[in-house]
Formats: structure tokens, C-alpha cells, sequence
């Protein structure tokens, strides 16, 4: 059954990259005549079909993790590299919102990870994303990298509401949201996505107290097993 969903999930991706390249190739076209009043109705459908487009990506990824049907893992991976990228890709959305985002990652060179580098990016965005929806207007977000037990320790933590103790147990549960009415459109499949990735490397994800009682996300990845001596 699950095979089912995932297949289908899959014959989606098709359709849904014809549709946002139409939508592209008709907004330029609008534009070059001058048909300037439909630029926020192009605007949206860009945006929404965006936004259907990570969803469907979300569950087949989830769909694939849980299957795994995965490539096996690949690359040797600085985290710390990991959340510099990161952080320079969220720059502008942050200085929109007039947040700050700082990154507070270990002065010594950390150990790689051995895992997907996009899979794990993709983790990290997710926490950040989250951060950036849910602190207000001149808050603060820190991602930050470190050694924690002899693991490679990596934590976004924010200024914003923080999760409820009462919460924290479903959070990494598909479809589980806080709020359903704050943010429309959002599903609840970015932090279970977290969780599988996590815990496929071996890992471990928590959530804790954030800076000035927000939230706090973290999750720990083995360092990955020397080639010395191969
Ligand atoms: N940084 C945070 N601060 C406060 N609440 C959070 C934070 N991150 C996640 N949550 C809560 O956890 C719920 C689940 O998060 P998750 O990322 O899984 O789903 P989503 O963000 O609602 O949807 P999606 O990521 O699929 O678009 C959110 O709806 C929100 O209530
Ligand atoms: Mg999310």
C-alpha cells in the first residue's frame, strides 16, 4: 500500500515541473507585454506551486526513507561546512524578517560525519525554516556545530514561543502540528523527515530550551570511522 503512495507521489514530480515551467515561461511573457496587472497573480501560483512542489518531494522522500530504498551513504560530510551553507542560503530571508541568524560553530576542526550531504542539508534546513517561521520580528536564531559525547552535536535554537513540554513528544510525528491554523499551507512532515534522516545516520534528534525560552532542536551524528590504517 505504502509502495502505492510513494509511486504516486512519484507520478506527481512530472506534471508539477511542466506546470511551474509554464507558469514561468507565461509570467515572462506577460511581462515582455506589458501586461503588468497579472504580476501578483503569477507571483502566488509561483508560490503555491513551489510550495506543492516541496510537499510532494517531502513525502516521497519520507516514502523512500521509510521504504529505504535509499542510496547508501555516500560522502564524508563537515558539518560544520553543512551549516556555514546554510546559513549564507537563509541570509536574505532573515534579513527580511528582520531576524538575525549567527552561527556558532567550534573553533577546532570538527570530525566529518560519513552520510547523504543532501539528505543532511535538507535537516538542517528544515530546523532553520522552522526557526524562521516561528521567531517574531527582530529575533534571534544560532545554528551551531560542536563535539557533544563523541558525537558531532548540530543545534538550531530560537527567540520565538518555544514548544511546549506537552508537545515535544508528537513533534517528529508526520502530520503533527502545534497550531494548525498558524501556518496555512505547512503540512507537518519537516520534522518527521528529520527524525528519519537522523536516525538512518545513526543519530540521535531531541529538542530542548531555546535562547530566551524558545526552541531549541538538535540532533547528534556519529563521527565517522577513521581511514587511517586502510
Ligand atoms: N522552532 C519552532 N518553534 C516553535 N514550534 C515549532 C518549531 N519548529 C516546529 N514547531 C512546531 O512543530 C510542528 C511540526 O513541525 P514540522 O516542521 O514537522 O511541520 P510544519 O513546519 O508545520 O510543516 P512543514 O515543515 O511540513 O511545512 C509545527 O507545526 C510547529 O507547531
Ligand atoms: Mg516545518
Amino acid at each position: 500500500k505504502r509502495e502505492l503512495a510513494a509511486m504516486l507521489v512519484h507520478d506527481l514530480k512530472t506534471p508539477m515541473t511542466v506546470i511551474r515551467s509554464g507558469i514561468t515561461l507565461l509570467s515572462d511573457f506577460a511581462t515582455s507585454s506589458g501586461k503588468r496587472e497579472h504580476n501578483r497573480t503569477f507571483e502566488l501560483l509561483e508560490m503555491s506551486t513551489a510550495r506543492l512542489q516541496r510537499m510532494v518531494e517531502d513525502v516521497l522522500q519520507l516514502a523512500k526513507l521509510e521504504e529505504m530504498m535509499g542510496q547508501p551513504y555516500a560522502d564524508l560530510v563537515e558539518m560544520s561546512a553543512l551549516a556555514r551553507a546554510c546559513a549564507k542560503d537563509f541570509e536574505l530571508i532573515v534579513a527580511d524578517r528582520k531576524q538575525t541568524l549567527e552561527l556558532a560553530v567550534a573553533d577546532e576542526e570538527l570530525p566529518p560525519v560519513f552520510g547523504d550531504r543532501p539528505l543532511l542539508r535538507r535537516v538542517l534546513d528544515n530546523l532553520v525554516h522552522n526557526a524562521v517561521e516561528h521567531t517574531p520580528s527582530g529575533g534571534r536564531i544560532v545554528i551551531g556545530v560542536r563535539m557533544e559525547g563523541g558525537a558531532v552535536l548540530t543545534e538550531v535554537s530560537d527567540s520565538g514561543p518555544g514548544v511546549p513540554p506537552e508537545a515535544r513528544e508528537h513533534i517528529f510525528l508526520k502530520f503533527f502540528q502545534k497550531d494548525l491554523k498558524r501556518h496555512v499551507g505547512n503540512v507537518g512532515l519537516g520534522l518527521a523527515l528529520c527524525e528519519k534522516v537522523v536516525s538512518r545516520h545513526g543519530g540521535a534528534i531531541g529538542i530542548g530550551d531555546g535562547v530566551a525560552k524558545g526552541a531549541r532542536f538538535y540532533f547528534t551524528l556519529p563521527v565517522a570511522p577513521s581511514l587511517e590504517g586502510v
